[in-house]
């Protein structure tokens, strides 16, 4: 099995700092919602967002959605052979059934995003589609206790995907930590993780997750895996 976890996503609701911000006001009235009921994101509220530390990376719900759309309609997950987590820069995750299928449109996936924060739990035919829950990154990773553990970041020792996904799918199980920002390096520090880089530029996190989904997928086509 493989799991890849989204870390650090750049994924919050709006902090209150800026919650009487003229542009985020506008926004709740239309939405007829409380401000902190509504989703960060910095293709909206890059004006109010300046007085926030760490402006520049945070309010990306779309990196968290392009790389989920990515990961949920692969054929791997299809396979039954792939586990996916959103954690995010405020140390929840989000537990997604492999079978949830994401709406498309960004607009449709904050509305979802923000039912979760709400209800914590999304559900449809009595199967628990989406679940948040207050957890940390290696809270996390000790919960699903896997043989490897590789946290993908840009600058670190050069390994070819397909090698790669090689190492991973021949271990029981396998946990691929891709990160949910746009730019910078990773907040915290994970030392149970091996830090392994698979190209010599940064590539955006929906591309990286493609890349190492399809090569594991091949590595047990090939029969090069545990079944
Ligand atoms: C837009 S990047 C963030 C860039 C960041 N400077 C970094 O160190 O990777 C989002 C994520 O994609 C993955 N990523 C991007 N380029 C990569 C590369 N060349 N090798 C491995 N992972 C990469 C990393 O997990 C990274 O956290």
């Amino acid at each position: 099995m493989l799991h890849v976890v989204i870390a650090e996503a750049e994924v919050e609701l709006i902090p209150k700092s800026i919650a009487r911000h003229p542009v985020i006001r506008r926004e709740a009235r239309r939405r007829r919602r409380r401000a902190e009921q509504m989703l960060l994101d910095s293709s909206l509220h890059h004006t109010a967002m300046r007085s926030l530390s760490e402006a520049s990376r945070r309010g990306r719900p779309d990196i968290a959605h392009y790389t989920l759309l990515t990961l949920l309609e692969s054929p791997l997950n299809r396979l039954g052979r792939l586990r996916c987590y959103l954690h995010t820069r405020n140390d929840e995750v989000v537990f997604i059934h492999p079978e949830t299928r994401l709406p498309r449109a960004c607009r449709r996936f904050r509305g979802l995003m923000e039912k979760l924060f709400a209800e914590r739990r999304i559900e449809s035919d009595n199967a628990v589609l989406l679940e948040l829950k207050q957890m940390s990154l290696p809270q996390l990773v000790e919960q699903l206790s896997p043989e490897r553990v590789v946290l993908l970041s840009e600058a670190e020792r050069r390994l070819e995907v397909w090698e790669l996904a090689r190492e991973l799918a021949l271990a029981e199980s396998a946990c691929v930590i891709i990160g949910g920002f746009p730019h910078g390096d990773y907040r915290g520090d994970y030392p149970f993780a091996e830090r392994v880089s698979i190209f010599p530029e940064p590539l955006a996190a929906w591309s990286v997750a493609s890349e190492v989904v399809s090569h594991y997928r091949r590595c047990i086509a090939a029969g090069e895996a545990k079944p």
